[in-house]
């Protein structure tokens, strides 16, 4: 039986649509049907997540005309072109209408290529989210960004395409493996940090709840995260202004993600170390406490999120790697810091001399 905990609403208009968190939700009796329309399916997934969860989806779709089931290689090194063609050769071999629904099934990587093709398999199709990492479910599955990578940037090819709900069944986090799950902690935290210290300081209290996985304090969280990144899409969708705060961590992470290649460090490992070290340039200006960063550190390591950078990366690397970020505009590098815990800024006047001290004292093993 699915019990629906909470409905929150992505408040976009005509493009606004819900995201249901709850137990079971994947079961038959679960919101998804509200979101059934047509009578054609594309159901997108990996090797890894089929045999956990494939049958049950498939179940709850009930009889339909066309139901096709695409079961990717798994791993962020397959988010690439070659692999979203994939997608369109059976799309079409099985003569998919404007009237498919896609269905993402599976992690942020799963989510991303799955909607980069419903956005562009015959200029658009519905889709909709069925995110099972914990990572997916308070990041990836909400706000609509979708992509895949390019060998010289990541998500560098992508739309921004809002699916037609989330639905977040948060037993599927059982099966996932503690290295992942604490990449999702570090994307919850990231709320906490950017936009709300009460639930920054809630999180601190209930860290060893959550890494038990208890479910009460599970659903709290994902709530509260999913709440913030709504009400952040809701404001600046396209990431015209607010929206960059989101990325907190990013640029520095996303330099790491990138040198290493993708798939070694876990996207949220990388936002973890990127994080402290956008907070420990923050502390530099004085604007929190070095304390912050010290707490945050012990933090990070409570959970299993590393809090230095791959020892073989060089300043040069950084530096190279951040100045292709998505976030440079006119040649001038925009990072996100701390003006206070839950108080985010994004500032574009770092200077090459405060960039070389921090990552130095990053790259000696801090
Ligand atoms: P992922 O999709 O690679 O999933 C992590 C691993 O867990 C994979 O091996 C997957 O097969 C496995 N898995 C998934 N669900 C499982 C389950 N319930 N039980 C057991 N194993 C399971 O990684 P991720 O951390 O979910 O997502 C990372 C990706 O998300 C990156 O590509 C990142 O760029 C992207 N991302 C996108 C956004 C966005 O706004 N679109 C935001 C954050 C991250
Ligand atoms: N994960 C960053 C964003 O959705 O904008």
């Amino acid at each position: 039986m699915s019990l629906l905990m909470h409905t929150l609403h992505v408040e976009l208009g005509e493009r606004g649509y819900p995201i249901y968190i709850g137990r079971d939700l994947l079961d038959e009796d679960g919101p998804l049907a509200r979101h059934l329309t047509g009578s054609q399916f594309v159901i997108v997934t990996n090797e890894t997540i089929a045999p956990l969860y494939l049958d049950r989806l498939r179940s709850a779709l009930g009889e339909r005309d066309l139901v096709t089931e695409i079961i990717l290689a798994d791993g962020e090194q397959h988010k690439t072109l070659t692999t979203l063609n994939e997608i369109f050769d059976r799309v079409m071999a099985d003569r998919h209408n404007r009237s498919t629904t896609f269905i993402a099934l599976g992690g942020g990587v799963i989510g991303d290529i799955t909607g980069f093709a419903a956005a562009c398999y015959q200029r658009g199709v519905k889709f909709i989210q069925v995110p099972t990492t914990l990572l997916a479910q308070v990041d990836s599955s909400v706000g609509g960004k979708t992509a895949v990578n390019h060998p010289q940037g990541k998500n560098m090819i992508g739309a921004f395409y809002q699916p037609q709900a989330v639905l977040i069944d948060i037993n599927t986090l059982h099966s996932l493996p503690p290295r992942e799950f604490a990449a999702g902690l570090a994307e919850v935290l990231k709320y906490g940090l950017i936009r709300d210290e009460s639930f920054y300081h809630w999180l601190q209290e209930r860290m060893p709840k959550l890494l038990a996985r208890e479910e009460a304090a599970l659903a709290e969280a994902i709530e509260r995260s999913c709440a913030c990144k709504a009400e952040v899409v809701a404001a600046d969708e396209r990431e015209g202004g607010l929206r960059a705060i989101l990325n907190l961590g990013h640029t520095f992470g996303h330099a790491i993600e990138t040198a290493q290649g993708y798939g070694a460090w876990l996207h949220g490992e990388a936002v973890a170390a990127g994080m402290l070290m956008a907070m420990e340039l923050s502390a530099r200006r004085g604007w929190i406490a070095a304390e912050e960063v010290q707490t945050f550190r012990a933090l990070l390591q409570s959970v299993g999120l590393p809090v230095v950078p791959p020892a073989d990366m060089t300043s040069a690397q950084f530096l190279d790697l951040m100045g292709r970020d998505k976030k440079v505009i006119d040649g001038n590098l925009r990072l996100v810091l701390l003006r206070a815990v839950g108080e985010a800024v994004v500032v574009d006047d770092a200077t090459g001399e405060e960039l070389a001290e921090l990552l130095a004292f990053f790259l000696k093993g801090a």
